[in-house]
């Protein structure tokens, strides 16, 4: 019998590729929930809050296809494109409005598309998958797609528990992410992981409210956002200081710092938005973009990696190289 050739090694999340996220949107409802407003009912103080999250406030109301019309709008502002030109939706969330159909649909429809739309389920994870796929359709001859994060997290939330109830919110963000002909905008490298061993600590039944091992979650997270880090870093042959940026998913400003004091990254280096937002899951990273973007804190050329956790768990990390929006 004829020896079968070895298979090739596979150079999995190792680019670069060329895209651009040209714009970026955001979208907060109104009102605010404040860790004082929370005391009115429960045994906690916003000095405890904050000194073990980072968060102050967190938003309530909106709808999840409401704040993605609304972030989508502002992304394709920012980008100065006509939504007639977006080829894909894809919407992180963990929260649609409906069980059946998705929520991406109805998003699509309102900015007067019949392009593919689809939802994406990785819970905080979600838009950096979600970037990773628009990627894929990109090499796969795609020039533009939507890719919003957003969340209506207040429906899945018990605000009268006090491992939960202090952490989550609304919200929602959009990014633009073009086919890049200049050969300045790239995606570098990526990483996608999960581990369903841990379904349970944190979790919500159809229905319910969600339950969360504080602890362990954050335990898991800050080793998984190191490994996938540096697994990143590793595939786009980078280290830590030659990254620009960071920014991480916006669930505890302890569990960041916790693993940077393991991968090397410094506060200072770093993008976040979680004390007037709380833990807006797939929303947060493309939430504190924007920021970023809106306090100048990035350049064109500068490598800004993106790292999120959560929920499954499931985890993500991405390093674009910026040719994008200013913001
Ligand atoms: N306010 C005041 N005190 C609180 C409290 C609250 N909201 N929640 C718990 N406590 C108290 C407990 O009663 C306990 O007191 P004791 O030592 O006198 O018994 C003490 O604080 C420690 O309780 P514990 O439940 O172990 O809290 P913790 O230190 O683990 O902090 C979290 C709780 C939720 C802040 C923390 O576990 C966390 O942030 N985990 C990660 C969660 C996360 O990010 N999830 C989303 C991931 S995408």
């Amino acid at each position: 019998m004829q020896e079968q050739p070895s298979s090739p090694a596979r150079a999995v999340g190792v680019g670069p590729w060329d895209i651009n996220l040209a714009g970026i949107g955001i979208a907060l409802p109104d009102k605010r929930l404040h860790n004082n407003d929370l005391t009115a009912w429960m045994d906690t103080s916003d000095e405890w809050i904050f000194e073990r999250t980072g968060i102050r406030e967190r938003r309530l109301g909106g709808t999840t296809s409401g704040l993605s019309i609304e972030a989508a709008r502002a992304a394709l502002a920012d980008a100065q494109v006509d939504a007639s030109t977006i080829d894909q939706v894809i919407l992180a969330t963990t929260s649609p409005d409906y069980m059946l159909p998705g929520t991406a649909p109805a998003v699509a429809h309102e900015l007067g598309l019949t392009c593919g739309a689809f939802d994406l389920q990785a819970a905080c994870s979600g838009w950096v998958y979600g970037l990773v796929v628009a990627n894929g359709l990109i090499q796969q001859g795609m020039n533009r797609i939507l890719v919003i994060g957003a969340e209506t997290l207040e429906r899945m939330t018990d605000y009268h528990d006090r491992g939960t109830g202090i952490l989550f919110g609304n919200g929602a963000g959009a990014a633009i992410v073009d086919r890049d002909t200049t050969g300045a905008g790239r995606l570098l490298s990526w990483d996608l992981g999960s581990n369903g061993k841990h379904i349970h600590i944190l979790y919500s039944e159809h229905g319910g409210k969600m339950k969360m091992d504080g602890r362990e979650v954050f335990r898991q997270a800050v080793t998984v956002m190191q490994e996938s880090a540096t697994a990143s870093l590793e595939r786009a042959g980078l280290t830590v200081d030659d990254i620009d940026l960071v920014i991480p998913h916006q669930a505890n400003v302890r569990i960041v710092e916790a693993a940077w004091k393991r991968i090397g990254f410094s506060m200072e280096k770093t993008a976040m938005v979680l004390e007037h937002t709380g833990n807006t899951s797939a929303a947060s990273i493309p939430l504190a973009l924007h920021d970023a973007l809106a306090n100048d804190r990035i350049a064109k050329g500068d490598k800004v990696l993106f790292l999120g956790f959560g929920a499954g768990m499931t985890w993500a990390s991405a390093i674009v190289e910026w040719n994008g929006t200013s913001g």
